[in-house]
């Protein structure tokens, strides 16, 4: 039975959170709109229609989490800052309600000697500043360095370990390309700019960090798939080069200077000329202390000429009847293994974390109880992938659990279970799953 020990006594053990998901009070207490809450509002585009204006309540409830995140054994907290609730329109004036709020869980934290770990941006971007272009405009990049200046003076004595992004490409991609997620824009005349922005973002986060927090330990995340051919074709091949463009290497390049992969694919080389994207190479570097790698599954591809741009299709676990999760993420830990490979290869990256991973599956609440029997299995084949890595000595220095508690699973609502504790929604009881306990032995040995 592999347990934490096995990965020696350096390695950091935590779980993750993002604001949207789990916070609520979504319109109280001087927060101001997020474009999650306009989008879920109006898209019709979640499933059930559910609406993370109350989520799992953690704004109230931030004392009875942690002490469960303690209870579990976790070393570190990884918990978002949502923009709009201390800068109610993104930029100029503060909320002191919601600076005390993240003062008041990360004091909480301190004194049950658990490490907080913020993320600067997971994905609730004002709506003040959507309705200026968002992502998409140039005035956001001002509009992002003089949130995090604020949140590093704010904080910045306290909370040491930072990510500036997560997921770029997620985000970027699903909001700003095909509409699914908020903003709910489309095409690549909003993708590209949306790219370019995030990828400044990125390092201008970084750089304002290293000069405003004293030993700060600076990193960003990518979300990360092994992108695999779905037969040796010429054609399908290529297909997995583009895609591997677009899901791996668009946001880690950029941030070692080394530009867009625009030698991989013309459609970037195409974006880099009507973008002058070079011109700011220079500028969308940064020296990482280390990478957040966030990986749950990986992508099987095929050639497929309908499909605009990337002309690439996925052939789904399902169809090739591979275990799979209640999201259809193909379960397959010698994937995850060769995708923290793929990424350590850049000579740059020093240190990685992973950052996020779990799994959804249909639990149900039986006599009290939450048998999740896959969700073990599937921690127990990816944590030996990594142990196996680790042991290859490849820099893997912490692993944090995709998450705490069911939560606002963004356009699936509350229909995709991914905690370590189950969510009533109706009644907000938390239950500890039997995945739950399953960590707290892991980590305990
Ligand atoms: C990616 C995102 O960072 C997180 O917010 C999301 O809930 C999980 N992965 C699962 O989809």
């Amino acid at each position: 039975m592999i347990k934490a020990s096995d990965f020696g006594p350096n390695f950091t053990w935590g779980v993750a959170t993002a604001a949207p998901q789990i916070e609520g009070a979504a319109s109280q207490y001087g927060k101001g709109p997020s474009i999650w809450d306009t989008f879920a509002s109006r898209s019709g585009k979640i499933k059930n229609n559910h609406q993370p204006d109350r989520a799992c309540d953690f704004y109230h409830r931030y004392r009875e989490d942690l002490a469960l995140v303690k209870l579990l054994g976790f070393k570190v907290f990884r918990f978002s800052i949502a923009w709009s609730r201390i800068l109610p329109n993104g930029i100029g004036a503060t909320n002191q309600q919601g600076i005390s709020f993240y003062h008041q869980v990360i004091d909480e934290c301190l004194a049950l000697q658990i490490t907080p770990y913020i993320t600067l941006y997971h994905w609730d971007l004002p709506q003040a500043l959507e309705n200026d272009g968002g992502w998409t405009s140039f005035s956001i990049n001002a509009a992002f360095n003089a949130f995090v200046k604020l949140c590093a003076l704010e904080y910045g004595d306290k909370v040491k370990n930072w990510l500036i992004l997560n997921e770029p490409f997620g985000f970027t991609s699903l909001g700003y390309m095909l509409g699914v997620h908020a903003p709910g824009k489309t095409g690549l005349s909003n993708f590209f700019p949306a790219v370019l922005h995030t990828a400044l973002a990125q390092a201008d986060g970084g750089h304002i960090l290293r000069s405003e927090v004293k030993n700060a330990n600076i990193g960003t995340t990518y979300s990360c798939s092994e992108i695999l051919p779905y037969t040796q074709s010429d054609n399908d091949l290529l297909a997995a080069k583009r895609v591997d463009c677009l899901m791996n290497r668009l946001f880690v390049e950029p941030a070692q200077g080394l530009g867009f992969p625009t030698a991989d694919w013309e459609m970037l080389e195409k974006f880099q000329m009507e973008y002058g994207t070079w011109r700011f190479n220079n500028r969308m570097k940064f020296d990482f202390d280390f990478i957040g790698l966030q990986s749950y599954f990986p992508l099987t591809v095929k050639y497929n000429p309908f499909i605009p741009v990337i002309q690439a299709w996925e052939v789904k676990a399902k169809s090739r009847k591979k275990p799979h999760t209640a999201m259809g993420w193909e379960v397959n830990a010698d994937s995850f293994y060769n995708i923290i490979k793929q990424f350590s290869s850049y000579p740059q990256v020093k240190n990685i974390v992973i950052t996020e991973n779990g799994a959804a599956y249909r639990d149900h609440l039986a006599t009290g109880n939450v048998v999740d029997a896959e969700r073990i299995k599937y921690f127990e084949l990816y944590l030996a992938a990594l142990l196996k890595v680790k042991n290859e000595g490849i820099n893997v220095t912490g692993y944090m659990v995709w998450t705490l508690m069911d939560n606002f699973e963004w356009a699936e609502g509350y229909n995709a279970r991914f905690g370590l504790i189950h969510t009533d929604f109706a009644t907000l009881k938390r239950t500890i799953k039997y995945s739950g306990y399953w960590w707290q032995e892991f980590l305990r040995a």
